[in-house]
């Protein structure tokens, strides 16, 4: 049962009722200060947006104190046994899983789009091997507006399917060209998905497009794919973060979905947000070859002076486990032993993660692990560089964008426009 429908309040002796909107769980509760300006002459002041709820979603869900993940109602520990990547994209997209039929007319849509103009190529071949990956990805997704433009929501149907599509080709390309593989076309095969219906297996093929040799028939470990498979689902959705926000911003001035999906890559880049996974490794590869001093680093993420973080923990909503964590971690000893890789980046990871769940500091602010602290270790068993790790998180963060931007434009949202408290100079003339 939910509560009042409306807050009062005093500003300057004068009582104001504003009214409460509340989410599927009564616990998840706003005070809608839409009126507020109109009413009192305040806006509210909220830097970071700690404490605003900028929209009402019903595509994922947190509950930060539980650490509790839902997808579209689902906990993401059912979605991770029983769903491919694809039906977890269908899911987020359309609001339900899909059924044989849906799965397969689907992946058909995706296969349609498997591929990309040579006018792509052209620009692709005069792009340096040495910049940034996630540079790469979000400029070439923003060019592909050129080639695949759309203005109406029915046309935009198809952009989903590009996007499922051509972002994997686009990664890939960038993953060939800077290790010196020779670029080509993508062979779509036909595998069982873990429904064993007749699925097109999407990590599969990403995973050929990156690594397949000429003249070799491609061969993986099964691990590999299996592990990817859970890493792009665990990434496909988060509610309001920094880049999902961003996508919704670019929505509410009706940007497209592809140029929305570009500056989406682009703040997911961000070392706070998906960067996480690459500055990982490279804070553990700091702390290996630094002697393996783990209590002399946290002494650093501990003093305020010092502008070091442990990387790969804390989160905003979560104040708990992060559920994705304790699965990618399981997912990581996994790898590391199947594929009989002894890995001392690893056995730091846990040794470190371990020290500090028992550190009072990290225990007072409630920072445990979060998805980036084991994924970078996955990825480099993989064989993925490290600036590519956070081209990895796109891509799973993908069909979490696309439902995003597809909400925003069908609930008709207004534009995304906050405002300020002005601190600068007040009018003055020029002398
Ligand atoms: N190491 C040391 N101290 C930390 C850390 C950390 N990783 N994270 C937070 N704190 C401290 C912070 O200094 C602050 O202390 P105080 O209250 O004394 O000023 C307190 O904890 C609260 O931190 P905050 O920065 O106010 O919290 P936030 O919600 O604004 O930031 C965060 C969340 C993820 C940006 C932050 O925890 C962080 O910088 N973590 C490291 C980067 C990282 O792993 N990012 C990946 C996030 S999960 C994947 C994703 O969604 O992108």
């Amino acid at each position: 049962m939910c509560f009042s429908n409306i807050v009062n309040f005093d500003i300057n002796g004068c009582n104001y009722k504003l009214p409460v909107v509340y989410g599927t769980y009564c616990y998840e509760k706003a005070i809608n200060i839409s009126q507020l300006r109109e009413n009192t002459g305040f806006i509210t002041f909220d830097p970071g947006f700690k404490n605003t709820g900028i929209t009402k979603s019903s595509i994922s869900f947190i509950d930060g104190e539980k650490g509790e993940l839902l997808y579209r109602g689902y906990p993401i520990e059912q979605i991770i046994n029983k769903c491919s990547f694809i039906e977890t994209s269908y899911l987020l997209l359309n609001g339900e899983l899909p059924n044989t039929g849906q799965l397969k007319s689907f992946s058909k849509r995706i296969e349609e789009f498997n591929s990309i103009s040579k006018e792509i190529y052209k620009i692709f071949d005069k792009i340096p091997a040495f910049y940034h990956p996630m540079g790469i990805l979000s400029s070439l997704t923003c060019i592909l507006t050129a080639f695949t433009d759309s203005s109406t929501i029915q046309e935009e149907k198809d952009i989903y399917f590009h996007l499922l599509a051509k972002l994997p080709i686009l990664a890939a390309l960038t993953y060939r060209k800077k290790v010196g593989l020779p670029i080509h076309y993508v062979d779509v095969e036909k595998t069982t998905n873990n429904n064993n219906n007749l699925d097109y297996n999407y990590t599969y093929n990403l995973l050929k497009m990156f690594f397949s040799v000429p003249k070799k028939s491609y061969q993986i470990n099964p691990v590999i794919p299996d592990a990817l498979e859970k890493l792009l689902i665990l990434h496909a959705d988060h509610e309001q973060n920094c880049s999902t926000t961003t996508v919704r911003l670019l929505s509410s001035v009706h940007a497209n979905l592809l140029s929305s999906v570009s500056a989406g890559i682009s703040a997911l880049w961000g070392r706070l947000h998906g960067g996480a996974n690459q500055a990982v490794i490279e804070m553990l590869e700091n702390i290996l070859n630094s002697g393996g001093n783990i209590k002399k680093w946290i002494e650093k993420a501990k003093d305020k002076k010092d502008p070091f973080r442990l990387m790969g923990f804390g989160h905003r909503i979560y104040k708990n486990f992060d559920p994705r964590a304790k699965i990618v971690k399981k997912v990581a000893e996994n790898v590391i032993q199947k594929l009989g890789i002894s890995d001392p980046i690893l056995e730091l990871a846990k040794e470190l993660e371990e020290i500090v769940l028992k550190e009072p500091y990290f225990m007072e602010k409630k920072l445990y692990p979060n998805i980036d602290f084991y994924s970078g270790i996955i990825y480099q068993a993989m064989g993925i560089p490290k600036d590519m790790f956070t081209v990895m998180f796109a891509l799973g963060r993908l069909p979490g964008w696309m439902a995003h931007w597809k909400e925003m434009r069908l609930n008709r949202e207004p534009i995304g426009r906050p405002r300020q408290i002005y601190i600068g100079y007040k009018k003055r003339n020029i002398h």
